[in-house]
């Protein structure tokens, strides 16, 4: 069995940060979304790794995937000239998969449990589908799955506006090579691209096996700003150990699960966790509350943070009370310690007060 992970796509919808970063690529609890995506993957006993990339951010992806050093894989990148969809990734990647069954695996999901259960599932039962379903609140924004009676998936719909359940698909997707014969069939739709819940719908037309499993971990799909806070405090909250391996001076507090990494230095700070600090990164007379990640060589003094997301290379100074924000790379923000900031910040970039 392979896989194909998809870290195509355009990312409109987090930028600015994806202006410069792919959407696969940022990270949580200081580590690329990706990474995680590659970890389930690993574990469930998955070696021969196919990722989908763009000309735009491709070689990014590339060096990240050579960071996550794994002895474990092989990986072979295969290039989508165009975000023309999920179906469209599938289509170009026959080359790749020849005639094994395959997971699909977006590369922005993160899901809290492994998929090694639904995987033994789907080589057992033998459908030329296995789709992951899980109930959200809002169903338009995803693909949703209509069942019948007996529980039996009858329909799939790509972000409908009256949605016929609360079923949305979850971004991982187990196919046979019949997938193939069904993206062959398809046209774009209305949005312009190749639609992965039109060729599930395809194998139901032509009488193929296509089943459903509940997830019943939570689902994150980090497509926007709040997603991506959500999904850190997630991860802070379930994956986080205490670890301070970097340097705590003796008026420093570190209260709860505090990651802070080889190099960082902690200077007259107070940090509650969950919290991850990254290698040389300093805090020195600031307060750094729960649910937040400091990048590597992030430099944050005289300053209040909680709930957020700190890339590498930030430097915030004497700001009071920055909460829920998303702060890319290499960013400066500095305040004059009364609430109030000076903001030098690039294109689509949001401040909420
Ligand atoms: P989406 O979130 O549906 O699309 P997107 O990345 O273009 O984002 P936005 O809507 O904000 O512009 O994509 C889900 C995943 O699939 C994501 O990891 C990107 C990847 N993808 C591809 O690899 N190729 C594609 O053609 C598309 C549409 C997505």
């Amino acid at each position: 069995m392979k896989a194909l992970v998809l870290s195509g796509g355009k990312g409109t919808r987090l930028r600015p940060v994806t202006y410069s970063l792919a959407k696969q690529l940022v990270p949580v609890a200081n580590r690329p979304i990706l990474f995680y995506v590659l970890d389930n993957i690993i574990q469930a006993g998955i070696t021969d790794i196919g990722i989908v990339i763009s000309p735009e951010t491709g070689e990014d992806i590339k060096r990240a995937v050579e960071m996550y050093r794994t002895r474990d894989a092989r990986f072979t990148f295969i290039l989508q000239e165009a975000p023309l969809g999920l179906a469209h990734a599938v289509k170009i990647s026959r080359d790749f998969i020849v005639d094994e069954p395959f997971v699909m695996y977006l590369g922005d999901n993160l899901i809290g449990s492994g998929i090694g259960n639904f995987k033994e599932k789907f080589l057992y039962e033998n459908p030329d589908a296995l789709i992951l379903v899980k109930e959200v609140e809002d169903a338009t924004q995803f693909g949703v799955v209509e069942f019948d009676q007996e529980g039996k998936v009858m329909r799939l719909v790509e972000k409908p506006k009256f949605p016929p359940s609360n079923f949305a698909l979850v971004g991982v997707y187990f196919f046979s090579p019949a997938i193939f014969e069904a993206v062959e069939k398809l046209t774009p739709s209305w949005r312009g691209e190749y639609e992965i819940t039109e060729a599930v719908q395809e194998l139901i037309n032509s009488g193929k096996k296509v089943i459903a499993e509940y997830l019943e971990s939570w689902w994150l799909d980090t497509g926007k700003k709040d997603d991506i806070l959500e999904a850190n405090r997630v991860v802070l909250d379930e994956w986080i150990k205490r670890r301070i391996e970097g340097r705590v001076d003796e008026s420093s507090v570190i209260s709860g699960r505090v990651s802070i990494a080889k190099g960082a230095i902690v200077e007259n700070s107070e940090i509650r966790g969950p919290v991850v600090i990254g290698s040389g990164a300093t805090v020195r007379n600031s307060f750094i509350g729960p649910y937040t990640s400091i990048g590597d060589f992030s430099h944050v003094e005289d300053s209040e943070i909680q709930f957020s997301v700190v890339l590498d290379g930030v430097e915030i100074l004497g700001v009071k009370g920055i909460d829920s924000s998303i702060i890319g790379k290499r960013a400066r923000v500095v305040g004059d310690g009364k609430n109030r900031i000076k903001l030098f910040i690039g294109d689509d970039a949001v401040v909420e007060f």
